[in-house]
């Protein structure tokens, strides 16, 4: 075994203190990990040129203090059961002042990333939780994509390995999805305008350091999609509120200040964030008409447009005018899963390439494995096939939900926006404040989140989001069964 220590000669203390020092703070800081095998007193006496009773003595001080065991017959080892200190990790002292928050003079990005809270993590889960976001992870294809990867891990090629030829991402992927996303999207682009990104969210903020300085303005849907609103604010534009209705976003409301001046627009057309409303056909045609007029771009972002049960597919804006000023955004999160962190923006081509450009700077590309198998998983049918099954098993989900949250609420419940996506929002009516509604829910193990943190202006109280795509329909029941003993007084349950 190698061990690096270093001993400082300059030290007043004995070496072998110094030695001890240096080994126990290797096993504290976890360099040498719990049933590690340290070297023979000989061979660490002999690396570090000290005399052998040297290291004796060390080793012998570490067995004491329980640092060190030894094994008759197979040498000592770093302890399996450390000292009660070990449990605790070192206090690190930041090397800058407490008042300046222990940070060193940030940028005006990093500042705006200390003003809002952390993008939620999933943390202590509740036992039914109902935030949206996440699709039916325990029905992914598991069989399908295992095959698909260990394709393309068998065959080795090199180029899988590398760095990417194309810097929009892999080309057959792109090709795939350019055709993908005109049979189902009407979205129409060549595979030129198609650039692979981590997930919208890069998306998003990929557009925004292109097209947003400091001090302009970008319109946001209000309530609107937080991801969105961060990526905006740390970029130091200005966020103008834009309401929404049943119909999603109010068009006429752009042309009023500050939202006039809007360098970008974000909508949700599909299915709007969090409301659930569909942009009708005449809005899509005024928005459209309203950022030719402005010099705006619209950014759509489609982010679970695959689900629709009932009604007309709404085809996408950015297939509805030639040349429309629109940057589409998609992502494999909510069809697919969330940690494969693989999403696409179509552009027009100039801007495409511009985006790719910032994608470079920002990480080179995606990882090409996943991107492989993705475009296989696409050409053979497979993601048309799982949309399917997972539109089937959501509409039955909904279908409970729907009925569950109109048995236990009665005419306290009102369901809002469109039958489609991942997720509901619905009104109801509890004579509770929203926080406390919440609060509620979450002791009797449900997790709900309310409309407050996605308004800016927009005052939405008593509105509930209800993510029912990763639940069963069992569980959705019970869910809203806990909801109803939680927020409605006994006298009102039904
Ligand atoms: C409106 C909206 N866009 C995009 C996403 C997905 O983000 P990503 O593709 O970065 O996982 C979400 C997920 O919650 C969302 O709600």
């Amino acid at each position: 075994v190698e061990l690096a220590i270093r001993l400082d000669e300059r030290e007043a203390e004995p070496l072998h203190r110094r030695l001890y020092e240096a080994l126990r703070a290797a096993i504290l800081s976890g360099r040498l990990g719990p049933g590690q095998k340290v070297p023979s007193t000989r061979a660490l006496a002999s690396s570090l040129g000290v005399s052998r009773s040297t290291v004796t003595q060390s080793y012998e001080q570490l067995l004491g203090e329980g640092y060190l065991q030894a094994e008759v017959g197979s040498g000592t080892f770093v302890s399996r059961q450390l000292p009660e200190e070990l449990g605790h990790a070192p206090k690190v002292e930041p090397p800058w002042p407490e008042r300046a928050g222990g940070l060193p003079e940030l940028s005006r990005y990093g500042a705006s990333l200390l003003q809002s809270a952390t993008i939620r993590a999933p943390g202590p889960e509740a036992a039914i939780d109902f935030r949206p976001g996440r699709p039916a992870l325990d029905v992914f294809p598991w069989r399908v994509w295992r095959r698909l990867l260990l394709r393309h891990l068998r065959a080795a090629e090199t180029a899988m390995l590398d760095y990417a030829e194309a810097p929009l991402g892999h080309r057959p992927l792109r090709e795939e999805l350019a055709r993908f996303l005109a049979r189902s999207r009407a979205v129409s682009c060549t595979a030129e305008q198609v650039l692979m990104v981590n997930g919208s969210q890069q998306a998003i903020d990929l557009v925004t350091r292109v097209l947003v300085e400091p001090g302009q303005v970008v319109a946001l849907e209000d309530p609107g999609y937080l991801g969105a609103r961060r990526a905006f604010l740390a970029q130091g534009a200005r966020v103008a509120p834009v309401p929404v209705d049943g119909d999603g976003l109010e068009v006429e409301a752009l042309s009023r200040s500050p939202a006039v001046q809007a360098r970008l627009v974000y909508v949700t057309p599909s299915h709007q964030f969090p409301t659930g409303g569909t942009l009708a056909l005449p809005r899509r045609l005024e928005l459209l008409a309203w950022a030719e007029r402005s010099g705006a771009v619209l950014v759509e972002d489609d982010y679970d447009n695959e689900y629709r049960y009932g009604g007309r597919p709404v085809p996408a804006l950015q297939g509805l005018g030639r040349g429309a000023p629109v940057i589409y955004v998609g992502t494999f999160s909510k069809v697919l899963f969330p940690a494969l962190r693989l999403g696409y923006v179509v552009a027009p081509p100039g801007l495409a390439d511009v985006l790719g450009r910032a994608k470079a700077l920002a990480d080179r590309q995606s990882p090409l494995l996943e991107q492989y198998a993705l475009a296989d998983f696409v050409a053979e049918g497979h993601l048309e096939r799982h949309l399917r099954r997972m539109r089937t098993l959501y509409a039955g989900r909904r279908r409970v939900l729907e009925e569950a949250l109109e048995e236990a609420f009665g005419g306290r419940v009102e369901v809002l926006g469109d039958r489609a996506g991942m997720h509901l929002t619905a009104r109801i009516e509890t004579g509770l404040a929203d926080e406390e509604a919440v609060r509620r829910a979450h002791a009797a193990g449900v997790g709900l989140g309310s409309l407050a943190p996605y308004c800016l202006e927009a005052q939405r109280p008593g509105e509930f989001l209800f993510g029912y795509a990763s639940l069963g329909e069992r569980l959705i029941r019970e869910g809203v069964r806990r909801l109803a003993q939680a927020l409605l007084h006994p006298r009102e349950r039904f």
